[in-house]
């Protein structure tokens, strides 16, 4: 169940949001959790920024909670499914806050849902669980989360595990 003492409103990210963007993406946790650990220059955090901005196939939303930002979720549509990645802002980790954010954008996706997820990355593994993904066929060293359609497409397991 969604906590009410959790309310977010999602917004679309604007190129203000850079520094922000930026600040949490080089956090030690994130970069860590992330498929390209290494710092990211900020000119290189603009340049992606302003192309994902642009990009028609790709949503970038900054979740707010009392006007303060607190989290993002990246909805990038590629062929008949839709990837999410997500962020929470480092002071406000573990308060629910990933639970809620990726719920709420969830529900307004319809259609195939995935996202790859570090394995140690137990918070995030529990966030997909939350939202009804279920695990499938590992890439790249990566838990690949599905909901959906695709849940069935083959691979290393011939389908998914339960997990
Ligand atoms: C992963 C992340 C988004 C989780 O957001 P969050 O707001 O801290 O998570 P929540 O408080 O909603 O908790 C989600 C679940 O993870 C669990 N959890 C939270 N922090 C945890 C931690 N450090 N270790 C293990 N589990 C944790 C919670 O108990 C909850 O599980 P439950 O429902 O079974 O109790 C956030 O920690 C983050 O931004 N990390 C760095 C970037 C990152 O990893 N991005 C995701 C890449 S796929």
């Amino acid at each position: 169940m969604p906590d009410p003492k959790i309310n977010l409103v999602l917004r679309l990210a604007r190129q203000e949001d850079a520094g922000l963007l930026l600040q949490w993406r080089n956090d030690a946790d994130t970069r860590h959790n992330s498929f390209h650990s290494q710092p990211i220059a900020w000119s290189d955090h603009l340049r992606w920024l302003r192309e994902t901005l642009e990009d028609k196939e790709t949503d970038l939303y900054i979740a707010e909670r009392n006007g303060l930002p607190v989290g993002t979720v990246k909805v990038q549509r590629t062929g008949n499914s839709t990837e999410l990645s997500w962020t929470v802002s480092p002071e406000q980790r573990g308060k629910g806050i990933g639970k809620q954010m990726v719920r709420q954008l969830a529900r307004q996706i319809s259609g195939t849902l995935v996202a790859r997820i570090k394995p140690a990355n137990n918070a995030s593994v529990a966030i997909a669980k939350y939202i009804g993904m279920r695990r499938s066929v590992s890439s790249d060293g990566m838990l690949l989360f599905i909901r959906g359609q695709d849940e069935s497409r083959s691979g290393e397991n011939n389908g998914h595990e339960q997990s």
